[in-house]
């Protein structure tokens, strides 16, 4: 089986040391760092904007993987990309013009990343698959950290795969939620690529953090 990328997401990391817990993550083994960016209206929870990214990227070297909770979402693309976001990614239901908007991060030199809820359709993939460096599915309803997993999404994830063998696509399949060393083998074996991770990577504080991003990739 395929060793997973773990992206700890810095949600349940303790904002008031951000930079010490973005270094102390990289230290420990963690591949891409996942920041979660909510408005309070797409979701009911305010969470950090593109000055914080930017503040932050001096502190690890690993790509900034920023998730973006937030409607209207095309006019602060630019911002997070200047801020050093190397893959951006965005929910459909987050604006008019899906297409649109990948093909705008591209344009602007990120990677683009689809978003799929608990409830969101795949067929949204279809007419989107040139366009998309990123596939993440969803596991919880977003807004929150600390939530339980949602055990259908894998079979969401096991269809996502064969519609991305079908065409040889590269994307990164990423889940997202309630991820923790119990369920991350059963997200692998259906065919993700990539583990966002809050609590299970930041309980236990910086002493456990290597540990605990070992028991996610299944070593
Ligand atoms: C939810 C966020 C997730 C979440 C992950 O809206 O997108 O990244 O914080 O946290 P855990 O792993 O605690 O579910
Ligand atoms: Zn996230």
């Amino acid at each position: 089986m395929t060793t997973p990328l773990i992206c700890p997401s810095i949600l349940a990391s303790d904002f008031a040391k951000l930079g010490e817990e973005v270094r102390a993550i990289t230290e420990a083994g963690a591949d891409w760092v996942h920041i979660d960016v909510m408005d309070g209206h797409f979701v009911p929870n305010i969470t950090i904007g593109p000055d914080v990214v930017k503040s932050l990227r001096p502190h690890s070297n690993l790509p900034f993987d920023c998730h973006l909770m937030i409607s209207p979402v095309d006019a602060y693309l630019e911002a997070f990309k200047n801020a050093g976001a190397d893959y951006i990614s965005l929910h459909p239901e987050a604006g008019p013009h899906l297409h649109r908007s990948l093909k705008y991060i591209r344009q602007l030199g990120a990677k683009a990343g689809v978003v799929l809820n608990p409830a969101t359709p795949v067929d949204i993939l279809d007419w989107i698959m040139d366009d998309i460096d990123l596939v993440l599915v969803m596991s919880v309803n977003p807004g929150f950290g600390g939530q339980s997993f949602i055990d259908s999404q894998l079979r969401k994830i096991e269809v996502i795969r064969k519609k991305l063998d079908a065409v040889g696509h590269p994307a990164i399949l990423q889940v997202d939620g309630g991820v923790n060393a119990q369920n991350a083998h059963l997200c692998v074996a259906a065919g993700a690529t990539a583990m966002v991770a809050g609590t299970a990577v930041f309980k236990g504080g910086p002493s456990a953090y290597a540990q605990n991003i070992k028991q996610l990739k299944g070593l």
